[in-house]
């Protein structure tokens, strides 16, 4: 069941130091791309980032995102402004993250969802640092690396949070 994928998912900041071949980078955008949009816009863009000396940068830039110098790629999820409105970014960008997050967990890779818009001071650090042009708006960078250990399983099923219409 998907459901056993998705208890496996955990946020995961400490990485194995083994690279992320290209053909699970692939099926990573591949899972991103088939998460539904707004009128199917499919305004996500992607930029795959492997370069240790940039995914340093961040750790040091960016304080929330200090596993980036561990990880073995971060993938900077964006939105085309020219495509579609800032609040359906959001959404879509979000399934799209989350589709690679459990990917992801699926190949044994950790992976941590780290926001940056709509933070205007992160959004301008990712700009100048990964050189990102103005129509594109960048919603998260997602760190990934091998795991270095399973994940702990956690049970958040709550009925309190539910309301039933019967
Ligand atoms: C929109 C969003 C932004 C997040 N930003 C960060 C972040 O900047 N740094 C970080 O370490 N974790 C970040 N997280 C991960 C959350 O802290 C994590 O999902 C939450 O604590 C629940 O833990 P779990 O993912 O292991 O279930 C973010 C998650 C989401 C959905």
């Amino acid at each position: 069941m998907i459901l056993d994928v998705i208890k496996k998912r955990r946020s995961v900041r400490t990485y194995d130091s083994k690279p992320i071949e290209n053909e699970k980078i692939t099926a990573l955008l591949q899972a991103a791309m088939l998460a539904p949009t707004a009128r199917n816009k499919q305004e996500w863009r992607f930029m795959v980032v492997t370069n240790k000396d940039k995914l340093k940068a961040i750790s040091e830039l960016n304080p929330n995102a200090k596993m980036s110098a561990e990880a073995a790629l971060s993938i900077i999820v964006m939105g085309d402004t020219t495509v579609s409105s800032t609040e359906y970014i959001f959404t879509d960008c979000g399934a799209a993250i989350q589709n690679m997050l459990l990917q992801a967990i699926a190949m044994d890779i950790g992976s941590c969802w780290c926001a940056i818009g709509p933070d205007e001071k992160r959004i301008k650090v990712y700009r100048e640092l990964y050189d990102i042009p103005e129509h594109l708006l960048p919603v998260a960078a997602v760190q990934f690396g091998y795991l270095k250990e399973p994940t702990n399983e956690v049970d958040r099923f709550d009925l309190d949070k539910v309301t039933f219409i019967r």
